[in-house]
């Protein structure tokens, strides 16, 4: 991270949000957002995934969306694959960052990529040798995105040892970071301190963000716990877009508004600059008509006299 800002924001709206909702967004709606949102400040944003467009036809239009984050200078682009056929896909498109969804759950791995745990980390081994494979500048950061960390729909309580195991087992398999998510909104702070601080413990400075949903409202108690802990990038979603379509009831992501409000009250900077982002909304509600955008600050607005950790340098 760069010395001018606390806390990196990865903007994952256009992925887990997309992903999600009835209507495509059409791609010129996905691209002024994009470079809306870089011109707000974020630094990285999760463009896209590379999934068969016949399962999720959001993410038919991958290769030009990256395309086009790619032409922001500053921006690290990520996207996310599922497997082996999407990692090449993304690596051929030419992203900075690649996240491998991974599930610690049986079921919902099965469910949502059609592998085991262990099946899914043999296909992270194969594709961190393909990129290991490929000349130095065209080789992306591969971070395994661990996922239904904090408890799964189907199975209900997830082990704490098993995240563990598959913390280690992603870093043995070539993953320069491990992010943890609760892709199920499970999570409560603590055992979102409990989590990091076990993970940390094994495998250090591999241990990357966090990915956070609010379907049961903890979402920015949970970054607190998160930040406690030492946790300083955190994925979130404009709006408050999202949810994995193979986890039943998975809903939105924390709100991208809100949280960098929160953390510019408490001091932390963002780099992001609060008016700007609200402002993304309309593009948003213009790309996806009738979609439900969620988020306090928006509707309420800052406090009076607010003067953001970013703006006090
Ligand atoms: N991108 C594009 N095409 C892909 C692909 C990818 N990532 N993965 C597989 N395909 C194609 C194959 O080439 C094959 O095409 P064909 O029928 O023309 O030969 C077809 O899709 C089926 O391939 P297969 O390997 O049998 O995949 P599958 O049907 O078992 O599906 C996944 C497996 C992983 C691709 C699928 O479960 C998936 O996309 N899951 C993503 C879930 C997701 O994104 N969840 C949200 C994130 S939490
Ligand atoms: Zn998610």
């Amino acid at each position: 991270m760069t010395q001018d800002i606390d806390i990196l924001i990865s903007e994952v709206g256009p992925r887990d949000g997309l992903q999600n909702t009835k209507q495509f967004m059409p791609t010129d709606y996905k691209k002024k957002w994009i470079s809306a949102a870089a011109a707000a400040g974020l630094r990285e944003i999760e463009v896209c995934s590379f999934v068969p467009p016949k399962l999720i036809p959001q993410m038919a239009d991958a290769p030009e969306v990256v395309a086009h984050a790619l032409t922001i200078p500053g921006l690290n682009v990520a996207a996310l694959a599922p497997n082996f056929t999407g990692a090449q896909r993304a690596m051929r498109a030419g992203v900075h960052k690649l996240t491998l969804t991974i599930s610690v759950s049986r079921e919902h791995s099965l469910s949502n990529v059609r592998m085991t745990p262990d099946e899914a980390i043999a296909s992270a081994k194969k594709i961190c040798d393909f990129r290991d494979s490929l000349p130095k500048d065209k080789r992306p950061i591969i971070e395994s995105g661990l996922s239904t960390v904090f408890g799964c729909t189907l199975e209900g309580a997830v082990s704490e040892d098993e995240v563990v195991r598959m913390a280690v087992a992603s870093v043995e398999a070539g993953c320069d970071e491990v992010g943890l998510a609760d892709t199920t909104g499970y999570a409560n702070p603590e055992q979102v301190r409990r989590v990091f601080t076990k993970v940390r413990a094994a495998i250090g400075g591999k241990l990357s963000g966090a990915h956070l949903h609010n379907t049961r409202g903890l979402g920015l108690a949970n970054v607190v716990a998160a930040l406690e802990v030492g946790v300083t990038t955190f994925d979130s979603s404009l709006g408050g877009l999202g949810g994995c379509p193979f986890a039943p009831g998975a809903t939105g992501n924390i709100v991208t508004e809100d949280l960098v409000f929160m953390l510019e009250a408490m001091g932390l900077r963002t780099g992001i600059d609060i008016d700007k982002l609200i402002a993304i909304r309309k593009i948003v509600a213009e790309g996806i008509p009738g979609e439900p955008l969620y988020g306090y600050v928006p509707d309420a607005g800052v406090t009076k006299g607010f003067v953001p950790a970013t703006a006090r340098g």
